[in-house]
């Protein structure tokens, strides 16, 4: 059988066995999906075991993501792009191939809730390692501009210059940000502490798409507060999870899964529903 595996540190509660596990059973594909917990600095041993031993594939969490990019044998555009490895794939050839399905997860969740891309004026929040995968498949979307705004401004700076042959991206700090917005992505962590990047409710309108990469069984700090401030249209990064691991699934097996099913199911055994 197939082999697949998810490495992470701490990597206990990741969904990705229950997602890909449904995947399979959905596409009639024979594989099996564990989990590898694995030591920080004993990443790179484990990973060649694995594939030594005839693993076909894995997928990579924090906080392995820029090591991996370093250790694949040749990446995908969309990988080099990210500066991480989310996906490897064992080619038929004998290659490690390293891809990033990240942002595209994130996209294929906003346009499956609806969210219009192209023409809209986008503020991206946090400049870490999440901002940077998500940043070439949003511009790809062609919208009319995209802000990033950094507790860490200098770290923003350098993320709009490497990314603006790809399209209308700039660096604001979060006192300098003016609407409206039509999109707010916080793609920094500061949820995991319950805590709030500090930008100002009067760029919460009704009409604003709010998403939060991060997600919980409940609101996160930032959907509340959006919430709060009236917000209608919110999401969090459940769906955006489910759509990177379709995208990987597709990757390895040349097949796509539906999701909408899968994401229903996660959620009740998440409790969210
Ligand atoms: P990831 O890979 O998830 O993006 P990361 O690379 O550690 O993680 O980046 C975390 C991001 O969240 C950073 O942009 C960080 O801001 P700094 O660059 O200033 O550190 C941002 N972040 C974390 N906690 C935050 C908070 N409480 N308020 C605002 N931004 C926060």
């Amino acid at each position: 059988m197939d082999r697949y595996l998810v490495f992470g540190h701490p990597v206990r509660h990741s969904k990705s066995p229950f997602i890909h596990t449904l995947f399979a059973r959905q596409t009639q594909q024979e594989l099996e999906y564990g989990l590898a917990e694995s030591a920080v600095d004993e990443f790179a041993q484990a990973l060649r075991t694995f594939f030594d031993q005839g693993g076909k594939g894995c997928n990579v969490t924090v906080p392995f993501k820029e090591q991996a990019f370093t250790l694949v044998d040749r990446l995908s555009p969309r990988a080099k792009r990210a500066g991480a490895v989310n996906t490897i794939k064992l080619t038929d050839d004998g290659v490690l191939l390293g891809d990033n399905t990240d942002g595209a997860g994130l996209v294929a969740d906003l346009k499956s809730h609806g969210v219009t891309l192209a023409d809209s004026r986008i503020l991206l929040l946090g400049a870490g390692g999440a901002a940077r995968g998500a940043l070439a498949p949003l511009l790809a979307e062609l919208p009319s501009e995209l802000v990033i705004a950094n507790r860490t401004h200098t770290k923003a700076q350098q993320l709009a210059a490497e990314f603006c042959d790809l399209g209308p991206v700039t660096a604001q700090t979060y006192e300098q940000l003016a609407g409206p917005f039509d999109l707010v992505i916080n793609s920094t962590s500061a949820s995991l502490q319950g805590e709030l990047p500090p930008l100002t409710p009067a760029l919460i309108h009704t009409d604003i798409a709010i998403y939060d990469m991060m997600y919980g069984a409940s609101d996160t700090a930032f959907i509340s507060w959006a919430k709060q401030h009236g917000a209608r249209q919110t999401m969090d990064g459940l769906g955006m999870l489910v759509e990177q691991a379709a995208e990987a699934f597709t990757v390895w097996r040349g097949i796509r899964p539906g999701t909408k099913q899968v994401l229903r199911e996660l959620k009740r055994n998440l409790g969210v529903i």
